[in-house]
């Protein structure tokens, strides 16, 4: 079998070649998709926002009742070994996180040991003409759960919806709800009118994005104008510019919905100044570590 990640995973408490890991087909993840997940990106081997990303996996895991098998110590030395293991450099590491092994019964079985896979791939982040050009995306009916803030398993809406941008010519869906905007199938969304950055609120539809919560973060300090608030699918229509952001992404520009230019089709200021804000971050956050290191080391 062609490895499908790189080669060393982890389960279980093991560190394993990615053919040696086996799981049960009674796993309620397998059978019931009962369980999170997280996808962390790493820069030049090191975490970018961990403390964000494991808070996110406690908040999904209680929702499901579910124990943290692991304290954020544990989940840190974990991820840096895996990282070490599979060569470090830019990579995206995926965490999983299931119930455990039962037997099939829809009740919540207590006191399972919960199932923990890792895995590492290289960053798939955009090319630079992405970035340069934009992306195609068309807009879908967000007909998934209500509960769109879990970071679940169960991700067949999403797989739906990413078809059918696909089979639409797209790369990707903007999705709304009762008509207000929600997000993308795997990506946070933001427009731009009038120079404000319009932002859906983080409720129960939408994923808290750590890179959108961070595009936020970023744009507030850099004093550019924000709102976050419920956002019409009229003010997509009509927006000057679109922003896509995930943790594979970083923040992508939408040129063109349902098949018309967004604003003037082209990549816009505030995508620009976004995207600036970005790298300089991460350069800060790679400089910052540089110095740590280096006083450790005194
Ligand atoms: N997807 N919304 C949804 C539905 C997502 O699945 C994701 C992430 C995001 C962006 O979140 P973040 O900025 O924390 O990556 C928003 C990941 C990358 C995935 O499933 O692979």
């Amino acid at each position: 079998m062609t490895a499908m990640c790189l080669p060393t995973v982890y389960l279980n408490g093991e560190f394993l070649p990615f053919e040696q890991a086996k799981i049960s087909p009674l796993d309620r993840g397998f059978v019931f998709a009962d369980g999170i997940y997280e996808v962390i990106p790493i820069y030049a081997g090191k975490a970018l926002r961990f403390a964000e990303h494991m808070r996110r996996l406690g908040n999904g895991l209680a929702e499901l009742s579910i124990d943290n098998p692991y304290s954020n110590e544990q989940w840190e030395k974990i991820l840096y070994t895996l990282i070490e293991k599979n060569g470090g450099g830019d990579l995206a590491v995926y965490f999983q996180v299931t119930r455990g092994v039962a037997k099939r019964d829809f009740g919540m079985p207590k006191g399972l040991q919960q199932t923990v896979f890792m895995m590492a791939n290289p960053l798939p982040l955009p090319k630079a003409a992405v970035y340069e050009k934009g992306i195609a995306c068309v807009s879908l009916d967000d007909f998934r759960w209500e509960r769109g803030h879990i970071k679940s398993v169960a991700l067949l809406g999403a797989v739906l919806l990413k078809n059918e941008a696909t089979q639409a010519g797209a790369d990707e869906c903007v999705l709304f709800r009762n008509g207000h905007l929600t997000e993308s199938s795997a990506s946070n969304i933001a427009v731009v009118k009038n120079g404000v950055i319009l932002c859906p609120p983080l409720d129960n539809l939408i994923l808290h994005g750590i890179t959108y919560e961070l595009m936020i973060e970023l744009a507030q300090k850099a004093g550019m104008p924000l709102e976050i608030r419920r956002v019409k699918r009229k003010e997509v229509q009509t927006a000057d510019e679109l922003l896509i952001t995930s943790s594979t992404k970083e923040v992508v520009p939408i040129t063109t919905l349902d098949g018309k230019p967004v604003g003037n089709g082209q990549t816009g200021p505030i995508f620009k100044k976004l995207h600036q804000l970005f790298q300089d971050y991460k350069k800060s956050l790679s400089a910052a570590i540089v110095e740590k290191t280096a006083r450790a080391a005194e």
